[in-house]
């Protein structure tokens, strides 16, 4: 996904730095400080400009969301909403996950949420998907035991791909389907910058949960 550079973009991300966390890595083990409080985080990788987690964060005030996003002038457009909205149960952070436990604990987290990741089609790149099984043990070890790791995406190659990564690295599978909005589940109700996009064109959104 391809932005045009906002002007003065670190600027503009420090005057919004009171849910932004200019570096994440010093905040390893400590995120439950940064909230304030014991409440559960759930973490999206690659939240673009925010639209799902601030709804989340909206809708259930009794857990914490960190927003995470490699593209500065992405993750500008999420600050800006908060910042109206006076949410105080969401925090964002500007980049790109390579090795989660650089920036999360052991058991720190009780969800990741992964929507629209890039699809990496080329099979040479399989292991820069999010759903790799690389990267998934890699959740394994920041998640609490019973946490929950979500997909959505339209592309059915790597919904495929992330199902067999999950079963593969021992993870439950609690609900899939290849038609989210044709289904109750509830994670249907709150969508995606992406996901909204892909309705409009007709495509069904494919859904999966998993827990550790
Ligand atoms: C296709 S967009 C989807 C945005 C949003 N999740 C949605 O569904 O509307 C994928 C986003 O993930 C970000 N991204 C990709 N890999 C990432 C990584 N390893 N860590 C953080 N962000 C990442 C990209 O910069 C891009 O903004």
């Amino acid at each position: 996904m391809r932005q045009r550079k906002v002007k003065n973009e670190e600027e503009r991300l420090e005057a919004l730095s009171v849910c932004f966390i200019k570096n994440p890595e010093a905040q390893k083990g400590r995120w439950q400080e940064a909230f304030g409080n014991s409440k559960p985080i759930f973490i999206e990788i690659g939240c673009g400009k925010g639209q799902f987690l601030i709804d989340k964060a909206k809708h259930h005030p009794e857990i914490n969301y960190i927003g995470v996003e490699g593209q500065g002038s992405v993750i500008l457009r999420a600050l800006e909403k908060v910042q109206s909205g006076e949410l105080f149960n969401i925090l964002f952070v500007n980049t790109y996950i390579r090795d989660i436990e650089d920036v999360f604990g052991p058991a720190e987290l009780s969800g990741v949420y992964l929507n629209f990741s890039d699809p990496w089609p080329k099979e040479r790149h399989a292991k820069r998907r999010l759903a790799h099984s690389s990267y998934l043990e890699g959740y394994k070890k920041v998640l609490k035991q019973g946490s929950t790791i979500e997909v959505k995406t339209d592309n059915d190659e790597l919904f495929q791909f992330a199902v067999e990564e999950f079963k593969a690295s021992g993870l439950e599978i609690l609900e899939q389907t290849e038609d989210l909005h044709g289904s109750q589940l509830e994670a249907r109700l709150i969508t995606t910058e992406y996901e909204d996009k892909f309705r409009e064109q007709g495509k069904p959104i494919f859904f999966c949960k998993s827990q550790t």
